[in-house]
């Protein structure tokens, strides 16, 4: 049996990795605000503590089953507040971070409390962006959070290489991806966004992934065999 850890996994690229896991046979829970049916666990990251006590006991549920590959995708993410830093407020600021760095390091961290005693292979996968290294006008949130999520990811997979039975630790960067994330970059103006220009035109010449092909690329990547600390582009992949 083989489980899949998915947070965000209600719409865009997570519903997908969601669907690529059910249709290979895995057992799936995603961790959402909004998701449906027996795999939806409800959870809102923006609230801390709520959203770990929720995976806390979600995680503590699942370890006592025993699995034959383990695997948690750190996918949730928000691009809000999009525009200037001096355009929004703090509450907005706390909110982006707890939602793109902290549930990751609280999922990171719950997962690998909880499944310490397991044998199982264990992949922890975090959804990155470009946006880590390349900076944009109005994204500082989003680029400092997915530079963030890939800082910790190196060390992380460093602290790992020296346990007993190592979890691999990867960034990956999925690409672009036409979702409601792509739609709400594009329905920005330019004092807002500078270069909304640039993702209206990917969109008018058909250039967005579907969430589906990304999370085959996704997946296709785990498949192949990952290196643990490393930092993944699949448009570098071919
Ligand atoms: N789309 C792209 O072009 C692109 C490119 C590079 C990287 N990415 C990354 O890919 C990942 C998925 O993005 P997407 O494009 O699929 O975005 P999306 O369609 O907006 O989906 C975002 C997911 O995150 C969840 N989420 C957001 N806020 C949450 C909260 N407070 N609590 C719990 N879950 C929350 C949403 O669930 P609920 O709303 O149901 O809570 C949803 O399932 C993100 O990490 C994003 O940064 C996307």
């Amino acid at each position: 049996m083989k489980l899949a850890l998915i947070t965000g996994g209600s719409k865009g690229l997570g519903a997908a990795l969601v669907q690529w896991h059910l249709d290979q046979g895995w057992t799936v829970r995603e961790y959402s605000r909004s998701g449906q049916g027996d795999v939806h666990v409800p959870c809102d990251f923006s609230a801390q503590d709520a959203g770990a006590a929720v995976l806390e006991g979600s995680f503590a549920e699942l370890a006592q089953h025993p699995w034959d590959v383990l695997r948690l995708i750190n996918n949730a993410g928000t691009l809000d507040p999009i525009g200037p830093l001096t355009d929004s407020e703090p509450s907005q600021w706390r909110a982006h971070l707890q939602i793109n760095v902290a549930a990751c390091v609280t999922a990171t961290g719950l997962f690998l409390k909880h499944f310490s005693l397991s044998q199982a292979p264990q992949t922890v996968v975090n959804i990155s962006s470009g946006a880590a290294v390349t900076p944009y006008h109005g994204w500082s949130l989003y680029c400092a959070s997915k530079a963030a999520l890939e800082a910790f990811t190196r060390c992380v997979a460093l602290e790992q290489a020296a346990a007993p039975a190592p979890t691999t630790v990867v960034a990956i960067r999925p690409g672009v991806i036409e979702t409601g994330m792509q739609a709400a970059i594009r329905a920005q103006d330019s004092a807002h966004f500078a270069q909304v220009e640039k993702f209206r035109k990917l969109s008018a010449e058909g250039l967005l992934q579907s969430p589906a092909e990304a999370a085959q690329r996704v997946c296709g990547l785990l498949a192949r065999g990952v290196r643990s600390g490393e930092v993944y582009d699949v448009r570098d992949l071919g």
